[in-house]
């Protein structure tokens, strides 16, 4: 089916989508090369091109992961064969930036149907969370359609706020609890981060935090920002990051020095390159700055046994493989003052007090131990 690829009101170009298999298969009329999503134009000696591979590759990051805990089951329940399938069923609309697609020939308007400031449907939601009876007649607008990572999450509109809820893994869920103390940690060393909450549903921990993105911004990861220019010989990922933005006009280093210390003292295994990023003004184009810090809950050695909480074995993401090796890029000037942590312990010990006392009492011990470290660079 043919569609226009809509960056809120402004046409970017008409795209032919193959429904079955969730795929651009042609794009043209390019009426805005500008609006088109971030790293898809591709610099060639002789002019740009838009790259449709990488296109479809940024489209395919617009549905659910198949990774993603119980997505199986939903498929099944929805009758659908492929989460790339559910995209187009609610125009693309996410609630993380302002891309859509209008049919073909229609005349419908981003305020019309943004998922911003128009209710959407709970029926993905419920059943992405396997509470739906329903077995027919789903109601696909919802933004649960175009969200993206691997712990089970839906969004929800509580008291007229945007909230994406977010649950953890077997065996100890611990996530959610995670991402409320990273939050707090990230408060108390004064790093722009999201506030997460912790929140039971049908006894089962979850976390959940606001939409940080706006009508007036828009989240472009990392991973998008290091497509718009291949990395040069001499620069390291690091390098090629803060280059970037540096060319977009953000000095990112005093963000970077933030998480990078926020996921030393945590131990955090998973801040790869679509966890963190810019925020754009997706009506001007211009670059806001860096991404407050989200999706921390993959540390605190969330799926260690007992015996493995000690501070080997950290897998460290993304600029180098091991948190000590990463901390040596946090340059001295943005250091965080880590006395604030002062005390820290008693805090990780009544956010994790559902789990078990020894256990708990290992991750302060861990995470004061890193602070200390930390502070001795
Ligand atoms: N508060 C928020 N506001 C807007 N967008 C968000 C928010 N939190 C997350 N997102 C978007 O949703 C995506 C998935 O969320 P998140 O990274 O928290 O999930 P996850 O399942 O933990 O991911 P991963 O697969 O990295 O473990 C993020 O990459 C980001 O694009
Ligand atoms: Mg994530």
């Amino acid at each position: 089916m043919k569609y226009t690829l809509m960056h809120k009101n402004i046409s970017v170009a008409d795209v032919e989508i193959d429904e079955d298999l969730g795929v651009i298969t042609s794009i043209d009329n390019i009426s805005a090369k500008e609006h088109l999503p971030v790293g898809v134009v591709h610099q060639l000696r002789h002019g740009e091109t838009v790259d449709r591979y990488a296109l479809n590759h940024w489209w395919a990051g617009r549905s659910i992961p198949a990774s993603r805990m119980g997505v199986s089951d939903a498929l099944e329940a929805l009758g659908v064969s492929s989460t790339k399938q559910l995209i187009t069923k609610c125009l693309g609309l996410s609630l993380s930036d302002h891309y859509w697609l209008r049919p073909y020939d229609s005349n419908i308007t981003w305020e019309a149907v943004n998922f911003f400031d128009n209710d959407f449907s709970d029926d993905i939601g419920d059943v992405l969370f396997g509470v739906n009876d329903k077995n027919a007649g789903f109601d696909f607008v919802s933004p649960d359609n175009t969200s993206d990572g691997n712990l089970q999450k839906r969004w929800k509109i509580i008291d007229g706020k945007r909230c994406l809820i977010k649950g953890g893994s077997y065996p100890y869920r611990q996530q959610p609890y995670n991402e409320v103390i990273a939050s707090l940690i990230a408060e108390k060393l004064g790093i722009a981060h999201v506030h997460y909450d912790m929140i039971t549903i049908a006894d089962e921990p979850f976390s959940i935090c606001e939409d940080f993105v706006t009508t007036h911004t828009e989240l472009v990861s990392a991973y998008r920002i290091m497509q718009i220019r291949e990395r040069k010989n001499h620069e390291s990922e690091y390098m090629h990051y803060v280059n970037i933005c540096k060319e977009l006009g953000v000095d990112v280093v005093p963000a970077l020095d933030g998480m990078i210390t926020l996921d030393y003292i945590i131990a955090n295994e998973d801040r790869h390159f679509g966890n963190f990023g810019l925020l754009r003004d997706p009506d001007k184009l211009e670059w806001i700055g860096a991404a407050p810090v989200f999706d921390s809950g993959t540390s605190l050695w969330y799926n260690r046994s007992d015996d493995q909480i000690t501070t080997a074995n950290i897998i460290c993401k993304p600029f180098r493989k091991t948190h000590s090796e990463q901390a040596k890029l946090i340059s001295d000037i943005s250091k965080p003052d880590l006395s604030a942590l002062d005390g820290i312990e008693a805090d990780i010990s009544r956010i994790l007090s559902s789990q078990k006392p020894e256990r708990t009492a290992l991750i302060a011990k861990c995470v004061m131990n890193r602070t200390e470290t930390l502070k001795k660079r």
